[in-house]
């Protein structure tokens, strides 16, 4: 079976082709960070108009690379839900009406669970059962995974999502917009041990997380530093994203040993675009490795949001007989 897979629920346009047998065929990628940048965030209209405009060349461009002519495709998904309202329904209006011309399934695919299902496309792919820990822009959620569609959300942040912290974090450094790269690249220049921020929630029992305690404690940081323009010295800029970043990844990390624990888990999965931060990486491996357990990520362009992981999420849904009638249904919210 070849599914087409459109992702269009924030601003990155991404299309995939996967095949069951042959694996993934090709995938594109267009990113909208240039245009929310000054803006400081994604501005939803603006995303909406955007993926309108980039869809048919892209999908286009993807069956080429993908050597692949529409009458090859066998079915499309596309994410549903949880994202804007208008991007999922520019996403989900362009897959049925695709998937209505060339007369095949259309499926709407839950982004969290094509997050999830991501590090299944490397070539040492996880087994089930595992932990999976979801860190993107909007989400922070630890999950027991038995298999295909059966999750258990084990503990989620109370506040922000992690990659929301870092996103705010940057903002306060004057970096631009989304800004967890560029913190992280900033923390590499940092002096370790100069600040020493909080690990929220760390000592109280449980795997729920909260990060806005956090970042009020980077701004106060931020603004006791501050020289006449408003931001410290680059070095100290640099001190504080370094310590921001080890408080984040401590945090994750002490939870994501503790769910292995308390599910007797052995292998970790982390997904969601924090999930490409090197130092989480580095550490989950150092950490996990004392416990006998193992931790998989997803290759850095397969961390953030793409066509690849709902193209590979719509086929296992697709192979396990999930079908869905004709009609155009999206879910801004949508618990997993
Ligand atoms: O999964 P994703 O592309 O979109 C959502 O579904 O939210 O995640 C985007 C988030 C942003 O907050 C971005 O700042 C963060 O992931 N991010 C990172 C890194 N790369 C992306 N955060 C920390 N370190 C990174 N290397
Ligand atoms: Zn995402």
């Amino acid at each position: 079976m070849r599914v087409l897979g459109i992702e269009t629920s924030c601003d990155e346009t991404g299309v995939a082709v996967f095949d069951t047998k042959h694996g993934l065929l090709a995938h594109s990628l267009y990113s909208q960070a240039k245009l929310h940048a000054e803006y400081g965030g994604v501005v939803p209209e603006l995303a909406s108009r955007d993926h309108v405009r980039k869809l048919l060349p892209l999908v286009n461009e993807t069956l080429a690379k993908a050597e692949t002519r529409p009458d090859q495709i066998d079915a499309i998904a596309y994410t549903a839900g949880p994202g804007l309202i208008g991007a999922l329904m520019v996403g989900a209006c362009f897959a049925r009406s695709l998937a209505y011309a060339w007369g095949v399934q259309a499926l709407g695919v839950h982004h969290m669970e094509g997050h999830l299902l991501a590090p299944m496309l490397e070539d040492n792919p996880p087994a089930f059962p595992f932990v999976a820990l979801l860190v993107s822009g909007g989400h922070t959620q630890l999950v027991d995974v038995q298999g295909l569609g059966q999750y258990q959300v084990l503990g989620e942040s109370l506040d922000d999502a992690a990659g929301e912290a870092f996103d705010k974090a940057a903002k306060m450094l004057d970096l631009d917009y989304p800004g967890g790269p560029l913190v992280a690249k900033l923390a590499e220049q940092g002096r370790p041990g100069r600040f020493v921020f909080p690990r929220p929630m760390v000592d109280r029992p449980g795997l729920e997380f909260s990060f806005s305690g956090l970042k009020t404690y980077t701004l106060n940081t931020v603004a006791e530093h501050a020289l006449e323009d408003g931001l410290p010295d680059e070095q100290t800029c640099a001190d504080i994203a370094h310590a921001f970043q080890e408080a984040v990844v401590q945090t994750l990390a002490i939870k994501c040993r503790r769910a292995l624990q308390q599910t007797g888990h052995k292998t970790l999965i982390i997904a969601g675009g924090v999930s490409a931060n090197t130092r989480l990486r580095e550490e989950l491996e150092i950490q996990l490795q004392k416990i006998g357990a193992q931790v998989y990520y997803a290759r850095h362009e397969f961390c953030t949001d793409n066509g690849a992981m709902i193209a590979y999420a719509g086929a296992q849904r697709l192979l396990h007989g999930q079908r869905e009638p004709l009609s155009v249904a999206v879910h801004p919210r949508w618990d997993m």
